[in-house]
C-alpha cells in the first residue's frame, strides 16, 4: 500500500521527536511492504524565519496532498512579542482550519510500567483510559469579535465565545461514536450554569445523544469535572467538551497518567488528519536530545490506527512502546530519581528495533 504523509517537525523539540517518529515509520512500512512516501515542509517559528509566514502555502498544498500530516510542535519564545498572527501558534490554528479538522482526539492511558510517574497513589489511577473529544475549531479559539483596543493603561481585551448548533452536533458524534468502541460512556462537560454557549451545547449533546441509546451520557460542569478527574481518572471514558475546556482538561490528563511526553493526538474531520504529540515545543530541553519521542511515536500508531487502517501495524507499533517500558526504558521526564535514562534517539531506535522484529517474525509466520 501507498503511503503519502507530509511531516512538518516545526519548532523546539519537534525536529527531535518527528524524526523518531518517522523511524518508526519508515520501519513499519519496510517490515510489512508498504511504500512510504515523505514530504517535509514548515510551520510554526522556522516557517515565520524562512517565510515570513507561519503557514506558507506549500506547506498546505503539501498537507492536502496528502493522506496524513505529522506534525513535531510550533511555538517558541523568539516570537513571543509578535502580532498574534505573526506567532507560530497562528500556523497551526490556521492548519486546523484549512484540514477542517474539528475534532481533536487525545487519548490519556495509564501505563502500569509507569505507576511511578503519576502523582496520584496508583490504587486511584490504576485503568485509567481517557478519550478528550475535543472541539477544534470553535469556541474562543476563533470567535470574532476578538481585540485588543485603547490608550495604553486603559486598554480593552475582546475574545468571544461562539458555538452554533451544527457545530456542536457534529463534535457530539464524533464522541458518542467512538465512545461506542469503548466502555460507551459521554461524559459532556461544559458551563451551562454560567455560558450561553454551554447551555446550547448540552441541550444539543442531549439531543444527539437519543440516537446512541446504547451510550450513556452524563453531564457536568467543567470546574467539577478538573476535580473529578484527579479525584477519580478511572471512572472517565470518553470526555466531550469544547476547545478552550478541552485544551485545558487534556493537558490534566496527561498530567494524571505521569507524563504529557506520552500523549498522542489526531484531529480529524476534514479531508486530512492531523496527528501530533500533545506535549508541544518544549523550548527549555530543545535540542539535548532528551526528549520524549513516544507522544510522536504514538501519533504514528494514531495514523496507522484511523486513518490508513492498518491494525496490524497498529499493534505492532503500540505493543513496542508497551515493551520498551516495560524493559525499563526511560527518557528523562519518565525516569525517577536514580533510575538510568536514555536519550530520545536511543529510545526511537529501541521503538523502531522491536517493529523491525516483530515485523520479520510476521514475515516469517506468513511464508
Ligand atoms: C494544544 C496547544 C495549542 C492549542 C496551541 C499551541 C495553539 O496547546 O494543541 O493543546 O491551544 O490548541
Ligand atoms: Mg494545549
Amino acid at each position: 500500500m501507498q503511503l503519502r504523509v507530509t511531516s512538518l517537525p516545526g519548532d523546539g523539540i519537534g525536529p527531535e521527536v518527528t524524526s523518531q517518529a518517522i523511524c518508526v515509520l519508515e520501519e513499519v512500512a519496510g517490515g510489512f511492504g508498504h511504500d512510504l512516501e515523505l514530504d517535509e515542509k514548515e510551520i510554526g517559528g522556522v516557517a515565520l524565519e524562512k517565510f515570513g509566514n507561519p503557514l506558507p502555502d506549500a506547506t498546505i498544498q503539501a498537507c492536502l496532498a496528502s493522506q496524513a500530516v505529522l506534525l513535531g510542535a510550533v511555538g517558541s519564545p523568539a516570537f513571543d512579542h509578535n502580532p498574534r498572527e505573526l506567532r507560530p501558534e497562528a500556523g497551526l490554528l490556521r492548519l486546523r482550519q484549512e484540514l477542517g479538522a474539528f475534532a481533536n482526539l487525545r487519548p490519556a492511558v495509564y501505563y502500569p510500567a509507569l505507576a511511578a510517574c503519576s502523582p496520584l497513589r496508583e490504587e486511584i489511577v490504576k485503568g485509567t483510559d481517557i478519550l478528550t473529544v475535543r472541539e477544534l475549531l470553535g469556541g474562543l479559539y476563533f470567535g470574532q469579535p476578538r481585540s485588543i483596543e485603547g490608550a495604553p493603561g486603559a486598554r480593552e481585551a475582546i475574545n468571544t465565545m461562539r458555538y452554533c448548533e451544527p457545530e456542536i452536533e457534529r463534535i457530539a458524534r464524533v464522541a458518542f461514536q467512538l465512545a461506542r468502541t469503548r466502555r460507551r460512556r459521554v461524559l459532556s462537560v461544559d458551563k451551562s450554569n454560567v455560558l450561553e454557549c454551554s447551555r446550547l451545547w448540552r441541550e444539543v449533546v442531549t439531543r444527539i445523544a437519543f440516537d446512541f441509546p446504547d451510550v450513556h451520557l452524563s453531564h457536568m460542569y467543567v470546574d467539577s469535572a478538573a476535580m473529578t478527574l484527579v479525584l477519580r481518572p478511572a471512572e472517565f471514558d470518553v470526555i466531550l467538551t469544547e476547545n478552550m475546556f478541552g485544551d485545558i482538561l487534556s493537558d490534566q490528563a496527561g498530567g494524571v497518567v505521569g507524563s504529557l511526553g506520552l500523549l498522542a493526538s489526531a484531529s480529524i474531520g476534514g479531508r486530512v488528519g492531523l496527528y501530533e504529540p500533545v506535549h508541544g515545543s518544549a523550548p527549555d530541553i530543545a535540542g539535548q536530545n532528551v526528549a520524549n519521542p513516544l507522544g510522536a511515536i504514538l501519533s504514528v500508531v494514531f495514523v496507522l490506527l484511523k486513518k490508513i487502517h492498518m491494525p496490524k501495524e497498529e499493534e505492532c507499533v503500540e505493543a513496542g512502546v508497551t515493551s520498551i517500558l516495560k524493559g525499563g526504558f526511560r527518557t528523562r521526564d519518565l525516569a525517577r530519581p536514580g533510575e538510568r535514562t536514555v536519550t530520545t534517539q536511543e529510545m526511537g531506535a529501541q521503538i523502531a528495533e522491536f517493529v523491525r522484529l516483530a515485523a520479520n517474525a510476521n514475515n516469517r509466520a506468513a511464508s
